[in-house]
């Protein structure tokens, strides 16, 4: 029996993984937490908001899914690194603030760290079983969000009922603004980056509609590895829960008479500016990657609140940059300090707005 704690387990991940527990023989759910919905008794243990260390240290699991979403989600993502435990990673957000803390914490754990992000579960699978002088580079696809082919003044007007309409996945309101801005690739560049070691410039995003290929490695002999699949996070989420073990799930099978095409373009940095300053706060580093994903919720949240049009997610995200210290964060205390200090930039900026 793999014993799981389960974290955000209201959530569309949290759900849906849900479903993959109970479908599989070998699969227990020990332990649940969410934010503020009520869960007793969807697991012996459950708890609803407060410290989820406290949950994990109580539940002793096998693998923790996290599944919260923003920042929320760091603390439980460094103590299943510290403490060796597996650690199936939804949670980008957490990856993205805490990636040196989290890259260390794993050395000294030893544990497994296994992306459920679809894109990084690709690129794992594409991964196994090489080594890294035989790698050139990486390719996240992303499906271009509902606004794709939009202009930067094209995106002025646009309402939160346009931007939450996802043209391939169904997933939580969060992280569907961000797809739309491309924030969510943004985010997903820098996740990359600390799960499989490469320089910047060798992970490239392109525009792929259809979301049937989730992302592809270019090998050193000319060769490139894609990973496919209808776009449907059970599968990631499974892989990521019986690794590696891969087990069935009831996704339907890939049909490739059925019509397939395979359309690819480049992004276009102009209308979706979150991209490139994800990039640059990357190479920044220090806590720049934090600043990004704390000014980025705050802005998200004021544009789902109708508090802030669209296009000032990005000009938010930009001015807090300019303005965030970004020096690099020694413990859990100064991260979340860095963390807390962004928020506040992007309050005064949609103050100031
Ligand atoms: N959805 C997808 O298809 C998908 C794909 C790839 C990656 N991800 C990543 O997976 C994560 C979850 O995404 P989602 O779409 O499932 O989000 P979601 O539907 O909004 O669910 C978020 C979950 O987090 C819980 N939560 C929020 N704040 C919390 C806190 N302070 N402490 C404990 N739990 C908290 C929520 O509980 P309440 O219900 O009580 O608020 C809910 O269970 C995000 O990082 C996202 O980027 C999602």
């Amino acid at each position: 029996m793999t014993r799981i704690a389960l974290l955000g387990a209201t959530g569309s991940i949290g759900r849906q993984a849900i479903e993959i527990v109970a479908a599989h023989p070998g699969l227990e759910l020990v332990a649940a937490a969410s934010g503020s919905t009520g869960i007793e008794g969807l697991a012996p243990l459950t708890q609803t908001g407060g410290d989820l260390t406290e949950l994990l240290e109580a539940a002793q699991p096998d693998v923790v899914l996290n599944a919260v979403v923003g920042f929320a989600g760091v603390g439980a993502t460094l103590w299943a690194l510290e403490h060796g435990v597996t650690l199936a990673l939804a949670n980008k957000e957490s990856l993205v603030a805490a990636g040196d803390l989290a890259l260390a914490a794993r050395e000294r754990g030893g544990g497994l760290l296994l992306p459920v992000d679809s894109e990084h579960s690709a690129l794992f699978q594409c991964l196994e079983g090489r080594r890294d002088v035989e790698l050139d580079s990486i390719v996240l696809t992303a499906s271009g969000g509902p606004f794709r082919g939009r202009s930067r003044d094209e995106l002025a007007e646009v309402t939160v009922g346009e931007a939450l309409a996802h043209p391939t996945w169904t997933m939580g309101r969060k992280i569907t603004i961000d797809s739309a801005t491309l924030a969510n690739k943004g985010l997903e560049l820098i996740e990359a980056h600390v799960l499989f070691g490469l320089p910047y410039d060798r992970i490239d995003v392109v525009v792929h509609p259809t979301s049937v290929v989730h992302a592809l490695v270019r090998f050193r002999d000319g060769a490139a590895i894609a990973h496919l699949g209808l776009p449907d996070m059970r599968v990631p989420i499974s892989f990521a829960l019986t690794y590696p073990e891969r087990a069935a799930t009831p996704v339907p099978r890939l049909d490739l008479a059925a019509g397939l095409t395979l359309e690819f373009e480049a992004p276009d940095l102009d209308a979706f500016p979150l991209l490139a300053l994800a990039r640059a706060a990357g190479e920044e580093g220090g806590t720049k990657p934090c600043a990004y994903n704390a000014a980025n919720e705050v802005a998200v949240t004021a544009f789902l609140d109708g508090r802030l049009p669209f296009l000032g997610i990005a000009e938010t995200v930009e001015r807090v940059l300019r303005d965030a210290d970004g020096s690099p964060a020694r413990d859990l205390d100064d991260l979340r300090e860095a963390d807390a200090e962004a928020r506040r930039l992007a309050e005064g900026a949609l103050a100031a707005a």
